[in-house]
């Protein structure tokens, strides 16, 4: 039964929406597994509860949304595995365009798209181009992506401009970083949100997640929906924020 009614209320004030949110998408196998259905079942059922979030997230007023779909880690999965993910994403970006087009969501890729296969590097290709103009929120999809990676890319190109005698070494800053990662405009989240009750990030957003507030559900991903984002959304309204500093009341 639904924590807060059937109806879904995207203007309650006891929330607190973040511009960009990042959710690791954990738990298919898990949700399979309860009933008796293969993996694949609950990666299918996985995707079809991203279409049901990006249609939340947008309701909320949510920005950019990153969710996590294939980490660099992932390939390590028995290859039937793999390669039903990846007919997935091919099967996904193409034939849900119109829902998002809809919706007017821009969706963008963040990972290492060049060693996925041509045919999806394709299909993330079209779906950049085709919603590139769409404005009300962004899905970002890391896929083949892991955060140490993007940070090993973006200290390799800052590299290079230290040996072309660009800048010097002690010319490297944060902000320098943070602008050679994958998709530099997009902000840091300020929620991260994990699913299935694991506790852990998994090389997902490391730099961007400095200071990014981390909310657990027991709920397995696809049956993650808008009881769960709302209750997310309450808890980080009472979060303090303080990025190292100290409360607004505690400062003299
Ligand atoms: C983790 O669950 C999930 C993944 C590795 C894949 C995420 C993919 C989707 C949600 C499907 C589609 C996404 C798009 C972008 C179309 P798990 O398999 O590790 O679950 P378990 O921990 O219960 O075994």
């Amino acid at each position: 039964m639904a924590l807060f009614g059937s109806k879904k209320d995207y203007s309650r004030t006891d929330v607190k929406v973040p511009e960009s949110l990042g959710v690791i998408m954990d738990g298919n196998g898990r949700w399979a597994k309860k009933r008796l259905l293969p993996r694949s079942a609950g990666h299918r059922a996985g995707a079809e509860n991203l279409k049901e979030l990006c249609r939340l997230c947008k309701g909320y007023g949510v920005k950019y949304l990153t969710v996590y779909a294939f980490s660099t880690e992932n390939w390590s999965r028995p290859k039937d595995e793999v390669d039903q993910l990846m007919n997935l994403f091919i099967e996904f970006f193409d034939k849900y365009d119109a829902e998002l087009e809809e919706e007017d969501i821009r969706v963008r890729f963040s990972g290492d798209i060049k060693g996925l296969p041509d045919q999806l590097q394709e299909v993330c290709k079209r779906g950049e181009e085709r919603s590139v103009n769409r404005k009300t929120m962004q899905l970002i999809v890391a896929i083949n992506y892991g955060g140490r990676r993007e940070i090993e890319n973006a200290v390799r190109k800052i590299a290079a401009e230290v040996r072309e005698g660009r800048i010097e070494p002690s010319d490297i800053t944060e902000k320098m970083i943070s602008d050679n990662l994958y998709l530099p405009d997009v902000p840091d989240p300020e929620l991260i949100i994990r699913p299935s009750g694991e506790m852990r990030m998994s090389n997902f957003l490391l730099w961007e997640s400095a200071y990014s507030e981390f909310w657990v559900s027991e709920c397995l991903w696809p049956d993650f929906g808008y009881d769960e984002l709302t209750k997310a959304f309450i808890d980080y309204a009472g979060r303090d924020r303080r990025f190292g500093g100290l409360s607004k009341g505690e400062k003299k």
